[in-house]
């Protein structure tokens, strides 16, 4: 057996070293060392040509491909996710905040998998076999054919993997298993790293699909920074507030499919339940034909979300009015206030202004600045916009609306979510294909949207 050694490696400027330093000697850069592995036989001489497929090169259309390459665990909402199912030796990481169910939804398309006779492997790392199974009972789990695996150790996954032959695998979660021939702890990026590379291979030498969870950092990323999602085939994240049951399965990335949809579940005492109409709970929370409220599909990311703006303009009985802003950018308000008072003739110098995202989300991009001007205006004048209308665009000085990014799929998501007019910039409108149940209404400026919109 050759013997496995470790290095640390500088991120920055590949130096190396034996022992972990905090600042890199060579390139001077901080924290930028990490464990990697080497085979003990480095100093012996490689053979001319290393390991790998051994495949020849072959025309790009003579590669066959089957049509039935997917499994369906019939849960719809999941499977639409992934493109219409999982891809035979794909990869999926299922991120989220803990907590959130995603246990629950793996042990839910394991067991639809198992009830067709496919035999599943579910691993648990964080769980005992009595707590899955009375988690299994909760859910009504009853398949025969989904075998339940308690272990860490990555090396003993694979075995089992070897001896029971699943056709699906899950890993619950790749941040609790690990490799002993690395010194570093159990989710550390090198053993996250290392033990995810283990199993990828697997999955693609022999066509096993394998589902991996992954914890979520403080700042929303799948720890391990983004190390995983780089080598997975699709990242999904399941998300949603604590506060509500509503959860919602977004593909982040996705080799095999669009990453445009989202699957919406509701968190009973019986597990979790397929929503299929998510716009009419997005639309239950919200004050329908209230003064002060517009919904904008901003970017979160690479990810349209659907944010409200909730804006309140009142008589201000203080020398300096009030501006008070909940998750977006106070001086940028100050400037779409002054734009509106220049451009749009609002006598808004008296008046304090509170805005606000609704559901603590901030938002931090260009393109709500539409949004911000008309919940201002909405609420200064008393009057609701149009009924299930989003809009958004960025808003200049001289009070033009400009076109921004991802316009085609805001007004996707939007459509997903059951709103059926979008007022965007004219620039934007011109570069978009119409779309079946959407009304585009394209505005150059803020007076032009004053008019469409009250
Ligand atoms: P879990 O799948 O353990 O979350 P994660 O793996 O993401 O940490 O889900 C835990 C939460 O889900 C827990 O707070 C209880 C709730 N839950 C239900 O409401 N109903 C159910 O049937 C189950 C199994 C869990
Ligand atoms: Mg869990």
């Amino acid at each position: 057996m050759t013997k496995v050694k470790t290095v640390y490696v500088c991120q920055s400027c590949g130096f190396q070293s034996p022992k972990w330093l905090g600042k890199c000697s060579n390139c001077g850069e901080w924290d930028s060392l990490t464990e990697e592995q080497i085979s003990g036989d480095v100093g012996k001489k490689r053979e001319s040509v290393g390991p790998g497929t051994g495949e020849a090169p072959c025309p790009i259309t003579d590669i066959q491909v089957d049509g039935r390459e997917r499994l369906r665990c019939g849960i719809e909402e999941f499977d639409r996710v992934l493109g219409g199912g999982m891809v035979l030796g794909s990869v999926i990481l299922v991120g989220g905040d803990p907590g959130i169910g995603k246990s629950t939804l793996v042990l839910q398309v394991l067991n639809g998998l198992a009830s067709q006779g496919m035999r599943a492997l579910y691993v648990s790392g964080e769980e005992s076999a009595k707590q899955t199974k009375m988690r299994a009972e909760r859910l009504g789990v009853e398949a025969s054919d989904l075998l339940v695996l308690c272990e860490t150790a990555m090396d003993r996954v694979l075995q089992s993997i070897q001896d029971t032959g699943p056709r699906v695998v899950a890993i619950d979660s790749i941040q609790t298993v690990f490799t002993p021939d690395l010194q570093s702890a159990p989710g550390s990026i090198s053993q996250v790293r290392e033990t995810s590379n283990r199993v990828i291979g697997v999955a693609k030498s022999t066509g096993l699909p394998v589902l991996l969870i992954g914890h979520v950092t403080k700042e929303g990323a799948i720890a391990g920074p983004r190390v995983l999602e780089h080598m997975v085939d699709t990242v999904l994240y399941f998300e949603g507030d604590g506060g509500h049951p509503y959860r919602i399965l977004r593909a982040v990335k996705n080799r095999f499919g669009s990453t445009n949809e989202i699957g919406v579940f509701e968190m009973k005492d019986r597990g979790l339940e397929e929503v299929h109409s998510p716009s009419e709970i997005f639309l239950a929370e919200r004050p329908a034909g209230t003064s002060g409220s517009v919904v904008v599909p901003s970017m979160e990311g690479t990810r349209p979300v659907l944010v409200e703006l909730q804006g309140l303009v009142t008589k201000s009985f203080l020398a300096v009015p009030r501006r008070t802003t909940m998750g977006v950018d106070y001086h940028r308000v100050a400037i779409l206030v002054a734009v509106l008072e220049k451009k749009v003739g609002l006598n808004l110098f008296d008046q304090d202004i509170f805005l606000n995202v609704a559901g603590g989300i901030k938002v931090n991009e260009p393109a709500v600045d539409l949004g911000m001007v008309c919940s201002i205006v909405s609420s200064f004048l008393d009057r609701p916009v149009l009924d299930k209308t989003v809009t958004f665009g960025e808003v200049g000085l001289t009070g033009e609306v400009r076109a921004v990014a991802h316009s085609e799929s805001r007004i996707r998501e939007s459509a997903k979510m059951g709103f059926q007019r979008c007022v965007l910039p004219k620039a934007n409108l011109e570069k978009i294909s119409p779309m079946k149940g959407m009304e585009l209404i394209g505005v150059g400026s803020v007076e032009e949207t004053m008019k469409v919109l009250f």
